[in-house]
C-alpha cells in the first residue's frame, strides 16, 4: 500500500539537496515502504530562491513563514535542514501540531534546548529523528555488526578525527547565509557542534556512552569580517577542538576537529582497538572498512602468519544496505546516507520500533558536546551527564 506523506522541508542549502534526493529516491530503493513522500512545502526566507530550488526539486509550493508551515493540515512531516539557531522553535512548533519531526545535526544550540525538544517530540507523540547520517554508511554499519558480533571484544582505545581545511585564509568573512557557521549566534559553537557531533554520535553508537571529557579549543583567527555588519568582530566559535574522553565500558577516546588542517577536506576518522580486533574507517575512502582480526569469534587466536589488516571492500549483497544497490564491487556514495536514514526512519515509524537516532540520543550528543566547551572554558575534567540508559549502544 502506497501512503502519501507530505514533506514541508525547511531550507535549500546543502542538507535540503540531500534530503530532497532521499525523498525522491526511497521508495525506488526500498520499495516494500508503506509510505510514499510527496514533496509539498519548501520553506525559505529567500522567496526567488526558494522557487527556483523548489522548480529543479518539484516542491508543489514556496512559503516564507515558517509558522504558517507547521500550523497546516495538508503536512505530515517537518524536515528542519535550516542554520542550528532556528532548530529549537521550529522543531517545538511542530511537535506542538503533530507533524513528525526530522532534524538536522547537531539538535539544538545548547543542552537546555535540546532537552526542551526531546521532551517536546516525547509529550506530542510524534515520530522524530536526528540526521546523524554516518551511522547509514554501510561501511560504518558494518563496524557496528563487528562491535556487536563481538569481534572487536573488550575496547581499550577509540580515536576519532574530523579534519577539513577551508577557513585557513584570514579573510574568509564570517555570518550571513553561506558563512554561519563562523557564527556562534547562529551556529552555537564551532567545529564542535558542527563536526564533533557527528563523531561523538558515531562513538557513543560503536563504543557506548562518554561519561567525562576534558577538552582544549582554539580560535586561529581572531577577528573577521562580519557579513550582516560590515564591520570587523571577534570570531566567537571554535576553529578546532581537541579532547580526551572516558567511556562507561572502561575504554579511552581521543577526539580531533579542525577546519585548519590543510589538505584535508572531510577527514572524518574512527579507529577503535579492542582486545580481539580493531576497524578504521575513513570517509575520504568510504567503500573501506579496515579490520584487524586476532581473535575469531571461537576464540580460536589467528594464525600468526596470518595475521594482518583486511582491507573489506563493502560492496557485497550481505554488507549493510548493499543489497538495494548495485552489484557487488560497484560503490555507492555520500548521498545514500541520507536515503538510509530516511527509510530506516519510515521503517521504524511502520513497526513501531523507532529509528536512531531520535531526539533523545541525540541529547546525549548534545550533552558530550556542551561539557566539552565547559571544559575547554575551566580547563579541566567535566562530567558529561549523559544518560548511560538511554546511549547505551543503540541500534
Ligand atoms: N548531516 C550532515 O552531514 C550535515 C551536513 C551539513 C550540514 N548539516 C546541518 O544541516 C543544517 C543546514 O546546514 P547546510 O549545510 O544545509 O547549510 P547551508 O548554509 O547550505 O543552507 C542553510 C539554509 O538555511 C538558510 N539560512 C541561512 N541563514 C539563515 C538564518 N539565519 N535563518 C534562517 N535560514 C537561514 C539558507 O538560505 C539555506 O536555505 C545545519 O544544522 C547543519 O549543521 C548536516
Amino acid at each position: 500500500m502506497n501512503k502519501p506523506l507530505r514533506i514541508a522541508m525547511f531550507g535549500y542549502g546543502f542538507m535540503g539537496k540531500a534530503h530532497s534526493n532521499a525523498y525522491h529516491k526511497v521508495a525506488r530503493f526500498f520499495p516494500e515502504l508503506k509510505y510514499r513522500p510527496e514533496l509539498q512545502v519548501l520553506c525559505a526566507r529567500d522567496r526567488e530562491k526558494a522557487t527556483e530550488f523548489a522548480k529543479t526539486w518539484g516542491y508543489a509550493e514556496v512559503e516564507t513563514d515558517w509558522r504558517k508551515v507547521v500550523e497546516r493540515d495538508d503536512i505530515d512531516v517537518i524536515d528542519i535542514c535550516s542554520p542550528n539557531h532556528t532548530h529549537f522553535e521550529i522543531a517545538l512548533a511542530a511537535a506542538k501540531n503533530g507533524k513528525w519531526v526530522l532534524c538536522e545535526k547537531p539538535l539544538a544550540m545548547n543542552v537546555r534546548e535540546a532537552e526542551e525538544m526531546a521532551a517536546a517530540v516525547e509529550e506530542a507523540g510524534v515520530p522524530n529523528m536526528v540526521w546523524f547520517n554516518y551511522r547509514r554508511v554501510p561501511a560504518i554499519a558494518l563496524a557496528r555488526q563487528l562491535v556487536d558480533e563481538k569481534r572487536i571484544g573488550r575496547a581499550f582505545h577509540y580515536r576519532g578525527t574530523y579534519l577539513q581545511d577551508w577557513t585557513i585564509a584570514q579573510d574568509v568573512p564570517q555570518g550571513g547565509a553561506a558563512l554561519w557557521r563562523l557564527d556562534a549566534a547562529v551556529a552555537g559553537s564551532g567545529v564542535t557542534g558542527d563536526l564533533l557531533a557527528h563523531s561523538i554520535d558515531t562513538a557513543m553508537w560503536l563504543n557506548g556512552p562518554i561519561t567525562s571529557v576534558v577538552a582544549d579549543t582554539e580560535t586561529f583567527i581572531k577577528e573577521r569580517v562580519h557579513q550582516d555588519t560590515g564591520q570587523v568582530q571577534p570570531v566567537s566559535i571554535d576553529d578546532a577542538c581537541m579532547f580526551l574522553a572516558r567511556f562507561a565500558n572502561g575504554s579511552m577516546g581521543t577526539f580531533e576537529s579542525t577546519r585548519y588542517a590543510r589538505g584535508r577536506k572531510n577527514y572524518n576518522t574512527f579507529e577503535m582497538n579492542g582486545a580481539d580486533g580493531s576497524v578504521f574507517f575513513d570517509l575520504e575512502d568510504p567503500q573501506y572498512l579496515d579490520f584487524f582480526e586476532h581473535t575469531k569469534t571461537s576464540g580460536e587466536k589467528v594464525e600468526d602468519h596470518l595475521t594482518g589488516w583486511r582491507r573489506i571492500h563493502v560492496t557485497n549483497f550481505e554488507h549493510p544496505y548493499m543489497d538495494r544497490w548495485w552489484v557487488p564491487g560497484c560503490t555507492i556514495g555520500y548521498e545514500h546516507t541520507f536515503i538510509h536514514a530516511l527509510a530506516d526512519f519510515l521503517a521504524g515509524v511502520e513497526s513501531g520500533q523507532p529509528a536512531q537516532p531520535n531526539f533523545r540520543d541525540a541529547l546525549q550528543t548534545q550533552r558530550v558536546c556542551d561539557a566539552v566547551l565547559a571544559s575547554a572554558k575551566s580547563r579541566s575534567w567535566v562530567e558529561t551527564g549523559v544518560d548511560s540508559a538511554k546511549a547505551a549502544v543503540t541500534s
